[in-house]
This record gives structure tokens, C-alpha cells and sequence, in this order.
């Protein structure tokens, strides 16, 4: 009897032992390993940028020397169109739009975002002389799943687009995530945001876009879903509740 208590004491022990054994590694690979996901994330997120201002073949491997290099990230306030001051390396758009002092309620939330953040940043691409030579602005929207969240690059006229770069998002395989087929990512360069009166016109188009359609894109065939979803977030970023101010600002100003 004795003997069975003994065994049975030891294997709690045991068990109690293993257990907290493991609860440790856990913690303390999840603390050792936070730095380096975060320097990951961020060097994705570099990636992105670079790829949407076209740079990622000069690039090359050093994705951070040509980062810092090129890429001028800087705060701005959605309302004014105002560059202010703020921590670009840590901004989250997400976060901020769980706080109420810090994010809007939009009034037309087409892009099915809830709450925008009050700021943003946006990255200026400087060329070898310095010149501002295009510039990157991030969009987040619905799509038929989730929230995508991607890049527009820009020409410096802040109208003509150079890229749509999709890079997080939880569309499926083979339909809504053809957002990442280069045959698709193709299409976009040269499509311009506004028409001539400033009205927001781009879109993606069910069942292919006209050759001449300036302001149109072919819909992702099979995923009608996640092209509104496309469009929609388009429209509203770029729209009075999105880049507009800022864009009408440094289109006439030129961004500096
Ligand atoms: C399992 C499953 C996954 C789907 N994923 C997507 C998707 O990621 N994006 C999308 O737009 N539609 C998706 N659809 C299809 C939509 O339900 C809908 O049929 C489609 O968007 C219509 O597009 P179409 O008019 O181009 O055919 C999915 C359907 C199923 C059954």
C-alpha cells in the first residue's frame, strides 16, 4: 500500500516536474525569439515597400541598406494632408484604429475597415540625387475572408499608379489570392487613380478591363468577392476619407 502511494507520489512529481520544464522552454523561447520575429516582420514589411516602389531587383540582397537608402518614411495626419511628427517604425494602423482617441469612425467605410487611424505613413522613394521619385502609401481593406493589407506605389504625380502589393491577407489559394500573381500585379502600372475633375475612378472590372480603360484593371476571375473588396479599398484610401487631402496637397505643393 505504502509502496503504490510512493509510486504514485513520484509520478505527480514527475509530471508536475515535465510540466514545468516545458512551460519554461516556452516562455523562454517566446522571449528569446520575440527580437527576431520582430526584426522578420520588419524586414518583410521592408520588402513590401521596396517591391512597390520597384526596387527590389536593385535591392538585391541587401534589402535594408537599400531601404535606408531610398525609402523617406514619414508620418502624416489623414485629415490635413500635413506631415507631423511621429514613430514610423512602430506605427500600427490596426492598433490605433482599436483606439477611439486615436482613430475615426468613417463616415462611408466602404473599404469595411470599421475605424481608420488618424495617421499614417506614408514612405517618399528618393532617387540617387535625392529627388522625390515616387512615393508608397499603405491600404487596408475587406476581402471576402479578412482584412488585406497591402501597398500602393505612386509616381510622383500622386496619380499614376506603379504597383498594387498585396501582403497579408487570408484570401484563398487559386481565387482571391491571385492578388500575388505577377500576371495580375502586371496590369497596374500606368492606371491612374483620378479623372481629370479629381473624382476617384479606379477599379478592377468584371470580366476584363477595356484596352484603353485608364482607370480600369481585369477582376480576379473566379473571385468577384475579393476584386469589390479590391476596388472598394481603393476607393476609399484614396478617396476624402483616405490620401486625398494629402494628395491634392503635394500634387499642387509636389511632395518635398
Ligand atoms: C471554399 C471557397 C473559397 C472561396 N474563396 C473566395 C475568395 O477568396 N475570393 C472570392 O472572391 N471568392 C471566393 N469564393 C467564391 C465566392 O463564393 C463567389 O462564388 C465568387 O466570388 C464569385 O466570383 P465570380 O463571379 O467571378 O465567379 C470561394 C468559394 C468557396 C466555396
Amino acid at each position: 500500500m505504502s509502496s503504490n502511494k510512493e509510486t504514485f507520489g513520484k509520478t505527480v512529481g514527475f509530471v508536475l516536474a515535465v510540466c514545468i520544464v516545458c512551460a519554461l522552454l516556452v516562455s523562454f523561447s517566446a522571449v528569446q525569439l520575440k527580437p527576431l520575429q520582430q526584426a522578420n516582420k520588419l524586414l518583410d514589411q521592408q520588402t513590401k515597400i521596396l517591391e512597390a516602389a520597384g526596387l527590389l531587383e536593385t535591392a538585391g540582397k541587401d534589402v535594408v541598406g537599400t531601404y535606408n537608402k531610398f525609402v523617406d518614411a514619414r508620418m502624416i495626419d489623414l485629415d490635413s494632408g500635413e506631415f507631423i511628427e511621429g514613430d514610423v517604425i512602430n506605427f500600427d494602423e490596426r492598433r490605433n484604429a482599436r483606439d477611439t482617441s486615436l482613430s475615426i469612425k468613417p463616415e462611408n467605410d466602404i473599404a469595411g475597415i470599421n475605424r481608420r487611424s488618424n495617421s499614417a505613413v506614408v514612405y517618399i522613394i528618393k532617387d540617387q540625387a535625392g529627388a522625390v521619385d515616387s512615393v508608397v502609401l499603405p491600404i487596408v481593406g475587406s476581402g471576402l475572408w479578412n482584412l488585406m493589407f497591402g501597398y500602393v506605389g505612386l509616381e510622383a504625380d500622386l496619380n499614376t499608379i506603379n504597383s498594387v502589393i498585396y501582403s497579408d491577407h487570408s484570401e484563398t489559394p487559386g481565387l482571391g489570392a491571385e492578388v500575388l500573381n505577377p500576371k495580375w500585379k502586371a496590369l497596374w502600372p500606368g492606371k491612374k487613380i483620378y479623372d481629370d475633375e479629381g473624382n476617384v475612378e479606379i477599379r478592377l472590372v468584371k470580366g476584363g478591363a477595356k484596352a484603353n480603360d485608364i482607370h480600369g484593371v481585369d477582376a480576379l476571375s473566379g473571385a468577384t468577392l475579393t476584386s469589390n473588396g479590391v476596388t472598394h479599398t481603393l476607393q476609399f484610401w484614396f478617396g476624402e476619407e483616405g490620401y486625398e487631402p494629402f494628395i491634392t496637397k503635394y500634387r499642387a505643393e509636389g511632395v518635398k
